[in-house]
């Protein structure tokens, strides 16, 4: 079978992360990559060998005979780039989130009907080693009646801000959750329900920008997360504290079991689990690895090894890959993805609102 051909837009910046993940893949060949700035575009190209280099995306899209497209671009192009390749029924790969906008969701769903594309979300935390271990003991049922859950995403990046210009705007420059997908994502994935009302709050303003200019996202922001069964998620995500980086601390609560992330500093991801264990006491996670991690996970080969993150990167390009080429859902499809993007977008209605709760809706209804 002719291998499928793979277009990355973004490729001088975060598209350039997933090389390995297709170059690795034997059923996918990187044809084209596209950025507007061309010299870390020639550059790029040049190391990864790839011929074809586009600085519009549309002609990339019109000339380059793609079966697939990664968007690696910043947050307002997401929706934007995905319409352009669906409907041209070219399959997209969307970096988080997926939409910066309500109307921007409701457009992607239906460009979803429409496109013979697949879309899939490129939600990496959800691949990581232990939220992929976690996720398989809660669909074995071992935590009981899941009902309280915890997602930390606390990346200070108010340098970055500064070089990447669109997250002021995007990610620092509106107040409520801008970036939600990392935290809320696998804990969605281990309640295996969506989120239906939020009530979002901060912690104030402490930080300026270089320019002398209050940032509007304030500088710790909570999110309360109402779960479809009723049960609670709640959401730190802070871009601005000064303080080392936690980017992956989540919780899990259940009538049977529990989970905790590792913090750092030497701490270990640690599960207390009723049916395995005597006494209630923590035990590491990893003591529940050989049972319950998917054989992929358990044998990493070298070369999903190479495409980072200790091999999600390459899983979450297979399961891209593997449903276009089986006809299947993939696993972070369009409803999926806003199920993990709406919740930030309806929080940043809340805070407005002073704290309300307000109701999320259901893109399967759109
Ligand atoms: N999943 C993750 O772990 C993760 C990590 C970092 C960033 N991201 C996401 O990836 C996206 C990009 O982030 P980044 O940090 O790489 O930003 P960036 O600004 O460093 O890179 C974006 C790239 O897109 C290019 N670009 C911008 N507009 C374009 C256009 N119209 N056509 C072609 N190329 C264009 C830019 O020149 C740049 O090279 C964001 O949506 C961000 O949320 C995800």
């Amino acid at each position: 079978m002719e291998r499928l051909k793979v277009g990355i837009v973004g490729a001088a910046g975060r598209g350039a992360s997933f090389f390995t993940a297709f170059t690795c893949n034997p059923h996918t060949h990187l044809e084209a990559l596209c950025d507007l700035n061309e010299d870390g575009l020639r550059r790029t190209a040049a190391e990864v060998g790839v011929a074809r280099v586009f600085t519009d995306y549309d002609t990339m899209l019109d000339q380059a005979g793609l079966d697939m497209v990664v968007i690696g671009t910043p947050m307002p192009l997401h929706v934007p780039q995905a319409l352009a390749a669906l409907g041209r029924d070219i399959s997209v790969m969307s970096e988080v989130p997926a939409a910066v906008s309500l109307e921007e969701a409701r457009a992607l769903v239906a460009a979803c009907k429409t496109s013979r594309g697949v879309y899939m979300m490129a939600e990496n935390y959800c691949y990581m080693r232990e939220n992929v271990l976690v996720r398989a003991l809660a669909r074995a049922g071992l935590f009981g009646t899941m009902y309280y859950g915890e997602g930390q995403y606390i990346h200070e990046l108010k340098e970055l801000n500064e070089i990447t210009r669109w997250r002021r705007h995007w990610q620092t420059g509106i107040d409520g959750c801008t970036y939600p997908t990392h935290s809320l994502g696998p804990v969605y994935q281990w309640m295996g329900e969506r989120v239906t009302s939020v009530c979002c709050t901060g912690s104030g303003h402490h930080y300026r920008d270089p320019r002398g200019d209050e940032y509007q996202n304030q500088d710790s922001i909570t999110t309360l997360c109402r779960m479809e069964r009723g049960g609670l998620v709640e959401i730190r995500v802070d871009m601005l504290s000064n303080r080392p980086h936690i980017m992956t601390y989540y919780q899990l609560q259940g009538t049977d079991g529990c989970y905790e992330a590792a913090r750092g500093m030497g701490d270990v991801p640690k599960i207390w689990l009723k049916s395995r264990s005597q006494a209630v006491e923590w035990q590491p996670l990893s003591d529940f690895a050989d049972e319950f991690l998917p054989a992929e996970w358990r044998h990493p080969s070298p070369e999903q090894l190479a495409a980072g993150h200790g091999g999600g990167d390459y899983l979450e390009v297979q399961d891209f890959v593997h449903a276009i080429r089986t006809g299947t859902p993939p696993p972070i499809g369009v409803h999926e993805a806003l199920d993990m993007t709406l919740p930030g977008l309806i929080s940043q209605q809340s805070i407005a609102a002073g704290g309300v709760w307000a109701a999320v809706p259901d893109s399967r209804t759109f």
